[in-house]
């Protein structure tokens, strides 16, 4: 076990006590929470150049593979195929969508879903909420959830409903719960920042934002330009990733659809945010409306051949279709 002051950022090579102080002053004290930021966040964060901040960052990483928390610049393949066998998941509720996944949401990556309204990404953020918190033998991780509300649609009593379901209290599921509502982009930024309080203080190991894009399209419609939005996105983007990979848990994010009038052969809707959306989640999956039943389909994974599945929305969240029901 690492003690706690091991990860003081105090003990990272070059940092002094006016660094150190201004990093306690903007509330990052632990060495992760740091590295959470990207070299543009921290060099802005302590007025220091950029290169002063990228040195920073890679003497934190450095810090972290001497403790043991990260791997080293290379690895054996063999020993990135064990650690890959050992990455946990959560079941999403439905036995084909884990399948789909691999054997469900997995724990150091950022996981997409896509798709139009009704499509199922809330249900889907809803379920998970509380399958994380079964018990490792009924596919779970036996921890909490932390839920960025973007849209306002996170619902308690939908918690209520799935966790009867599935056996675990309803007043202890929703206790395992810390929802954020976001307002704009930089309260979802500022909330984001904050999330690293809960995996650590609460045990949590999902985190959800549904839906990450929304106030990034909305607000950069009328001003900026779009490369102002994307670079704002790519970095938001990038955060999440950074906190998949150095807290070991799930990131879970919801996407919309939007129209591709350009596209003439296949479907006519992408997701939003363009190329830097698709290139930071680790797995994406689109999924579709087949009459009361889902289609999903995992797009663009590093080594998933692109499969699609079936699986339905019931009171008692995701689930797989009933025997003999049809697409
Ligand atoms: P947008 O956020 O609007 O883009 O849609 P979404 O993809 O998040 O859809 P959402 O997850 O909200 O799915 C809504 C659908 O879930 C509804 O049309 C219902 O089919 C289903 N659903 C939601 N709640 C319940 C419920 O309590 N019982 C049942 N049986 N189905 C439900
Ligand atoms: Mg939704």
């Amino acid at each position: 076990m690492v003690e706690e002051d091991e990860l003081d950022v105090e003990n990272i090579d070059g940092v002094g006590p006016v660094t150190r102080d201004k990093l306690y002053a903007a509330g990052i004290y632990d060495i992760r929470q740091l590295l959470t930021l990207g070299p543009v966040e921290l060099s802005e964060l302590l007025g220091v150049n950029y290169d002063k901040a990228v040195d920073i960052s890679n003497r934190s990483r450095q810090k972290l593979t001497e403790l043991g928390l990260m791997g080293g610049q290379f690895a054996l393949a063999s020993d990135v195929l064990k650690h890959r066998m050992s990455i946990e998941r959560i079941t999403t509720g439905s036995n084909n969508l884990d399948n789909l996944l691999g054997g469900g949401i997995e724990v150091e990556a950022l996981t997409e879903f896509y798709g139009e309204f009704g499509s199922g990404k809330t249900q889907i953020c809803h379920t998970l909420c509380v399958t994380v918190q079964l018990p490792k033998e009924k596919k779970g991780l036996g921890a909490g959830a932390v839920y960025i509300d973007t849209e306002n649609t996170f619902r308690p009593e939908r918690i209520v409903a799935i966790a009867e379901h599935r056996e675990i209290s309803p007043d202890e599921a929703l206790k395992r719960i810390f929802v954020g509502k976001a307002y704009n982009t930089s309260h979802q930024e500022l909330l984001t920042r904050e999330i690293s309080n809960y995996i650590e203080k609460e045990g949590c190991k999902l985190v959800i934002i549904d839906s990450a894009m929304t106030h990034f399209r909305s607000e950069f419609l009328g001003r900026g330009t779009l490369a102002d939005r994307q670079q704002r996105l790519n970095r938001y983007l990038h955060t999440l990733v950074r906190l998949a990979e150095i807290y070991h848990v799930a990131v879970v994010i919801t996407n919309q659809v939007q129209a591709a009038p350009d596209t003439f052969f296949g479907d006519p809707t992408r997701p939003s945010g363009g190329h830097i959306m698709g290139h930071s989640s680790t797995y994406r999956i689109y999924l579709r409306k087949s009459g009361k039943n889902r289609i999903a389909r995992i797009v663009d994974s590093p080594y998933h051949a692109e499969a699609d599945t079936i699986f339905t929305l019931t009171d008692k969240g995701v689930a797989d279709p009933e025997e003999g029901s049809k697409r």
